[in-house]
């Protein structure tokens, strides 16, 4: 049987990288192979999403693109999926005529039915409506080769509704994996070799809402903990209305959880945080910040923050910018207000002229490098165990690996290392890595 190639193009964050392996994995069992060539496709996936307009704007202008490749190879088939798809359903196909077929964000392991629908009965194809239970591979989606981290999705959806966001619209409500297919996974992750796992979901703290009593997330990371052969856990995102004192704790006690967390606070201001629907105060966010610091006092805090959300006021982004000064966070996403149909901040009033949101944004950045870079100056001297993961970007003679805190660290050495922790002592920080030495200490 010829080969059959398929090339898939992903938009957006981990969960959607992840996805995108999940896609790979089962149509390989269906007999095609992963191409990075876009032209020597037969078929071509994009993974989609819709958390801001400039998302959407990069997936459509990446389809008129791809749909081209059509007009020379009119056998190539193109699927449209992930949050855009599951957002404009049969839509698409009045923005590219192109698209054989849209699937939504619960049909990825709908995959191989729906090409087999598409390619027998050469008709259209909109999948998207949402199951009322996760749905579940079937497939093991193996690591790359040599692949020493891997992302294992703990659960699906999103019940927080904070007013600006699409994802509880677009991925469905909250649903956890059961605890024992998780662990099934990365036990053979890391019989092929992974040794560092991060837990992906959208507000991974309510993990095991829906499941028995007794299963929560800490009991999940807890029997991880147990896994032999894996080495580090790690886990995205954390809501901070949910992050309890018991997880807070785990960073003090489980040997193999990392110390870093990405704690989304989204603004200083306690108005905006309100009509955000984040369910927390600057003042709860800072305590737990505060805790979470006692416990670990190596942690690295990272977060997202939105500028110019509708009635942000100078005096609540100078809240921001107060909450920034106070709490230093070792780096930060930032993104300007963006809005989405659907959500309820979309009804809300006094929009914040498009200059000012940029104006916002780029102060808000230059202060935060400002943080990052002291905090990676605040390093050197200090002794870091890297997990090695292959060279540097820059130089064959050097290695590059990440620190507990998630710090990129380069350093001399050879590629026998690979796949150790290794010491290292850190010489010099600079604003997006670190460069040091191996040390026995
Ligand atoms: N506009 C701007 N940023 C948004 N985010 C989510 N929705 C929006 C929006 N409508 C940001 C939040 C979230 C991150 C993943 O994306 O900061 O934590
Ligand atoms: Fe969106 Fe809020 Fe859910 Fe995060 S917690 S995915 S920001 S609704």
């Amino acid at each position: 049987m010829k080969t059959r190639y398929v090339y898939i193009e992903t938009f957006g964050c981990q969960m959607n990288v992840h996805d995108s392996e999940q896609m790979a994995a089962l149509l390989e069992k269906e007999g095609y192979l992963l191409t990075q060539d876009s032209a020597a496709a037969d078929l071509i996936l994009l993974n989609t999403c819709s958390i801001r307009d400039k998302a959407e704007q990069k997936a459509f202008s990446e389809l008129g693109r791809l749909v081209k490749l059509k007009e020379k190879n009119p056998g190539l088939l193109v699927g449209f999926g992930g949050c855009l798809a599951q957002h404009l359903k049969e839509g698409v196909y009045k923005r590219e005529k192109a698209v054989d077929f849209v699937f939504g964000t619960h049909h990825i392991c709908r995959l191989p039915e729906i090409l087999t629908a598409v390619t027998t009965g050469k008709k259209r194809a909109v999948e998207t409506c949402f199951f009322s239970e996760i749905q579940s591979l079937g497939v093991f989606a193996p690591p790359a080769p040599g692949a020493l981290s891997a992302f294992v999705s703990i659960m699906q959806g999103c019940d927080n509704y904070c007013s600006y966001c699409v994802v509880p619209y677009l991925r469905g409500p909250e649903m956890s994996r059961p605890p024992e297919e998780i662990l099934a996974e990365i036990r053979r992750l890391a019989c092929c070799g992974v040794k560092e796992v991060t837990l992906l979901g959208q507000n991974v703290n309510s993990y095991g809402k829906n499941l028995a009593a007794g299963c929560n997330f800490v009991s999940l990371i807890k029997a991880i903990q147990d896994v032999e052969g894996i080495e580090r856990i790690r886990f995205t995102t954390s809501h901070p209305k949910d992050l309890s004192d018991d997880l807070i704790d785990c960073f003090g006690s489980l040997s193999k959880l990392c110390g870093h967390i990405h704690l989304p606070v989204q603004s200083g201001s306690n108005r905006i945080l309100g009509r955000m629907n984040r369910g927390y105060t600057v003042e709860e966010y800072g305590a737990k910040v505060a805790r979470l610091r006692a416990v670990c006092p190596s942690i690295s805090i990272t977060s997202d923050i939105i500028v110019g959300f509708p009635g942000e006021t100078a005096k609540d982004y100078q809240e921001t910018i107060d909450m920034m000064e106070k709490i230093r966070f070792d780096s930060l996403f930032s993104f300007k207000y963006s809005e989405r149909k659907g959500t309820a901040a979309r009804t809300f009033k006094d929009p914040v002229p498009e200059a000012e949101k940029r104006r916002r944004l780029k102060e808000l950045q230059a202060l935060q490098d400002g943080h990052t870079q002291e905090k990676n100056w605040a390093l050197e001297g200090s002794v870091q165990e890297v997990l090695v993961e292959g060279p540097s970007k820059n130089s064959d003679l050097e290695m590059t690996g990440r620190t507990r805190s998630w710090k990129i660290v380069n350093f001399k050495g050879g590629r026998e290392l690979v796949g150790k922790k290794v010491n290292v002592l850190i010489t010099r920080g600079f604003l997006h890595s670190l460069r040091g030495r191996m040390t026995e200490r």
